[in-house]
């Protein structure tokens, strides 16, 4: 008889809420092209997740189109990953639903997540944002994830998600697989260039602060420029004493594959000047093809379609039957 391995699979996802940052690429969309070989991989847009907060329609959609193209010129193959939008897989809602039940108030109200986006969006604390973890754990648990490549900010909603997991299998025997987070050694937090103590966020205040992953080179030049170092002239990893400059080299790091000694090294004895363009260029150049990719897939509405349809159909294969088993194991009468 054949021996086949199963492949571990991967889901991750990432809401389609305004233009990807540098953050989301780095933390997490740069990292999981590398890993279509070995693993089964599903990558969302949670675009259902969005809506936690007030979306402009157009915008949402404009948005949902580009991330799926940005996807793909990241280096998500979609013949070898499994790209799909949330809300057209309905599996999403109703998973959701039923852990939602499964999710208690007082864990849902330790979040950090919630507890930042109620003080950012003081008039709008609507119930979606309060059990958007459960709607997460959904969407990893519906694909029986073994792993899930996210940034830093995320630990927390897939440690959640294994709660969730673990307390209904309690009850009903082993419906879910329990998944890992996967986060990288470098880029899991990137902070903002004006405000290194906060994270890069679409949501910041302060644009300075963000750099997006289709931005045009000139403004991307200009904001790292601009990134807040220190009075200290000296290029050296101490992300507590030197967050901003600790910050830059994480980005470098990432963006050019030198080690933190490397880059000391490099801009030893150098000033700051020299050491923020080297920054700001080496992230230009990283993501130039991605941007180009991005704008000659974005002429092509009928190929995104293609993608997105044939990404819905597969992942809802997968989900449905996750959903059939989970309504059987809580009691609701088969159709
Ligand atoms: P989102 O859309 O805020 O972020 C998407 C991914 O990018 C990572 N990330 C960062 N990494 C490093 N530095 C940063 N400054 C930075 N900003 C963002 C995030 O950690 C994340 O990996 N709830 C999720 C989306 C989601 C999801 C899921 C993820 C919905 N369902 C299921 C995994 C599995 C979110 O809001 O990510």
């Amino acid at each position: 008889m054949e021996n086949v391995v199963q492949k571990k699979r991967i889901l991750s996802g990432i809401q389609p809420s305004g233009d990807l940052t540098l953050g989301s690429y780095l933390g997490a969309i740069k990292n999981w092209a590398a890993l279509a070989d070995e693993y089964d991989c599903y990558y969302m847009l949670a675009d259902m997740h969005t809506i936690t907060v007030r979306q402009v329609p157009a915008d949402l959609r404009r948005h949902t189109l580009t991330q799926v193209a940005a996807y793909i010129a990241s280096g998500l193959d979609p013949e070898k990953n499994v790209l799909f939008v949330q809300s057209h897989v309905p599996a999403h809602a109703q998973l959701g639903w039923v852990l939602d039940c499964y999710t208690m108030f007082g864990e849902l109200s330790r979040m950090t997540q919630f507890k930042d986006k109620s003080a950012k969006n003081a008039d709008n604390i609507n119930a979606g944002l309060f059990t958007y973890p459960a709607l997460m754990a959904a969407d990893i648990l519906l694909y029986q994830a073994d792993l899930v490549p996210v940034g830093h900010d995320q630990k927390q909603h897939v440690e959640i998600c294994r709660d969730i997991a673990n307390r209904f299998n309690g009850i009903y025997g082993d419906v879910f697989k329990i998944p890992e987070p996967y986060i990288p050694q470098v880029g899991a937090r990137v902070m903002s260039l004006t405000s290194p103590e906060n994270k890069m966020s679409k949501s910041d205040r302060d644009q300075n602060g963000c750099v997006y992953m289709l931005e045009k080179p000139e403004d991307i030049m200009r904001k790292f420029k601009k990134a807040v170092t220190d009075s200290d002239a000296c290029v050296r990893f101490d992300p507590a004493g030197k967050p901003g400059v600790s910050n830059l080299m994480q980005i470098y790091s990432v963006a050019t594959g030198k080690s933190f000694e490397t880059i000391e090294a490099e801009f030893d004895g150098r000033g700051y000047g020299d050491f923020k363009k080297a920054v700001g260029e080496s992230v230009v150049e990283l993501l130039r093809p991605i941007r180009e990719e991005t704008e000659r897939l974005l002429a092509d509405k009928a190929y995104l379609e293609s993608v997105y349809r044939a990404g819905a159909e597969k992942a809802s294969y997968v989900a449905n039957r996750t959903v059939s088993k989970v309504y059987k194991k809580v009691g609701f009468l088969a159709r």
